[in-house]
């Protein structure tokens, strides 16, 4: 049995839709909306082997209930794809998971907590990000800044739990829509010939982190091995914006209050 946390997500949908192919494979999945989860995949209100956890990031017993001792395996797939001053999903989410599979041990001192799958950026990863060239890095590493630092302390935070927690941080390169390709696992490579990898790619990267027994606190990235994955139309101006969030962070606030952003 699989958990995913964040199902109304790219990365999550993607998930989604690769696991509820199988009959056999049981998941717990986790959104803030069931509304907005039901609108993009009807299917699931019927789905025999999909259960549906709705409520707040932050309701510790929910997030408990989403994580019982079937579960093998729990992606972590929110965050935020714009650079937002103060972003904090990615800690909150390390946060309230932590909490919620201490929360389970201390019912059941039997507990095994499910394999973390715990989606983050190749950008984190000193021996992946090396290989970018300079002028890329610093654009990206500035467009990015917060959102990098609120996985940075995320990530920080569960591997002060790696004595009892079994996670693997998943650090790819951009992110596309895109079909199926191809990928591979790679530990210091964030892309090969595209920069690009689909969420499709991604999702089935993942799914192969949460069959293996092999990547226990390591930083792994999925990697497209097909021709010509798409490029993201929408990464240069969420880059951009990000810079201006980054250099002028005290502008996001009155943006947002105009609704120049959204
Ligand atoms: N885009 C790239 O090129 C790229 C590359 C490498 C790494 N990444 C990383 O990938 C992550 C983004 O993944 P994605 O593109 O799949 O994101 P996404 O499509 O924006 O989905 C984000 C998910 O997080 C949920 N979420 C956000 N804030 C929440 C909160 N406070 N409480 C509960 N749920 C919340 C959203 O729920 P709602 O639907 O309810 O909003 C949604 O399910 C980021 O951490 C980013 O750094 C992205």
């Amino acid at each position: 049995m699989y958990a995913i946390l964040g199902a109304t997500g790219k990365t999550g949908g993607a998930l989604v839709d690769l696991l509820v192919q199988s009959p056999n494979t049981h998941l717990n999945v986790y959104a803030r909306s069931k509304a907005k989860l039901l609108t993009q995949r009807p299917d699931l209100e019927n789905t025999q082997n999909v259960k549906v956890f709705e409520g707040s990031l932050s309701d510790i017993p929910l997030l408990a209930s989403t994580l019982v001792p079937e579960v093998d395996a729990a992606f972590c797939v929110l965050g935020s794809n714009e650079n937002i001053p103060g972003i904090r999903i990615a800690q909150d989410t390390a946060n309230s998971v932590i909490a919620a599979l201490c929360y389970i041990r201390e019912k059941d001192t039997n507990y095994k907590p499910p394999k973390l799958i715990f989606l983050s950026s190749g950008s984190l990863n000193p021996i992946m990000s090396a290989k970018l060239p300079a002028s890329g890095k610093w654009i990206i590493d500035r467009g990015m800044s917060h959102v990098y630092a609120d996985l940075g302390f995320a990530e920080d935070n569960l591997r002060l739990h790696d004595s009892w927690l079994d996670v693997t941080f998943v650090q790819p390169s951009a992110l596309t829509e895109d079909v199926q390709k191809g990928h591979k696992l790679s530990l210091d490579k964030m892309a090969e010939d595209s920069p690009f990898v689909s969420y499709l790619d991604l999702a089935a990267g993942m799914i192969e982190i949460a069959k293996s027994g092999s990547y226990a606190g390591k930083g792994v990235s999925v990697v497209a091995t097909g021709k010509d994955t798409k490029f993201e139309p929408n990464a240069p101006p969420q880059i951009l914006r990000g810079l201006v969030w980054h250099f002028a962070p005290w502008l996001y606030a009155p943006c947002k209050y105009l609704s120049i952003v959204s």
